[in-house]
């Protein structure tokens, strides 16, 4: 059995995406959990206030969840041809913490999804490059969905058998 994060960006269709994940892997006897980053609600990264924060809100939930999962599903919707701002801005403030930074991503197994307004092409790219630059293992498959086009049941759940070995 393995421990499964579902990390969504966004609380729309990408968190019902993220919640199917979660489903189907609990359907095949893991562990999972639903992570929704527009909920966590980060301030937004700037070096000012890397300094001048004590605590940074939401950021201890955000490395205790993702430390206790073997592999990650990252979900995010395409915006402006890249990652929306509640990515790019947790995975700013996360490798601020020099500390433990690469163990976090290092050899983590991740894999993508999105559900965009078009064909979400560009926010698969631009997320696999992000996280295998961090050193995780990024698998092939991905799903891309948008509103013509179901998230497939079958690639989900071959991308959680993937991440779960
Ligand atoms: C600021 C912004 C930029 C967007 N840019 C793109 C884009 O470049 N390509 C695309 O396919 N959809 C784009 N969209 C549409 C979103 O990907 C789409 O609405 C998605 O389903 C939103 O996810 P959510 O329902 O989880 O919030 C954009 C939406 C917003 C708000």
């Amino acid at each position: 059995m393995a421990k499964l994060l579902m990390i969504t960006a966004t609380s729309g269709s990408n968190r019902e995406l993220a919640d199917k994940f979660a489903e189907a892997a609990e359907g095949m006897g893991h562990d999972s959990d639903v992570l929704d980053l527009a909920e966590v609600d980060m301030p937004m990264f700037t070096v000012a206030r890397s300094k001048s924060l004590d605590v940074v809100p939401g950021m201890a939930e955000l490395k205790e969840k993702m430390q206790a999962a073997d592999s990650w599903v990252v979900v995010a919707p395409e915006y402006n041809g890249s990652m929306p701002p509640t990515l790019n801005n947790a995975l700013a403030w996360l490798s601020t913490d020099w500390q433990d930074f690469r163990a976090l991503f290092n050899r983590r197994k991740v894999g993508l999804a999105t559900h965009s307004g078009g064909g979400g092409a560009h926010v698969i790219m631009a997320m696999r490059q992000q996280f295998s630059y961090l050193g995780s293992i990024v698998i092939g498959r991905n799903l891309v969905s948008n509103k013509d086009k179901e998230a497939n049941p079958e690639t989900i759940e071959d991308m959680i058998q993937q991440l779960a070995e």
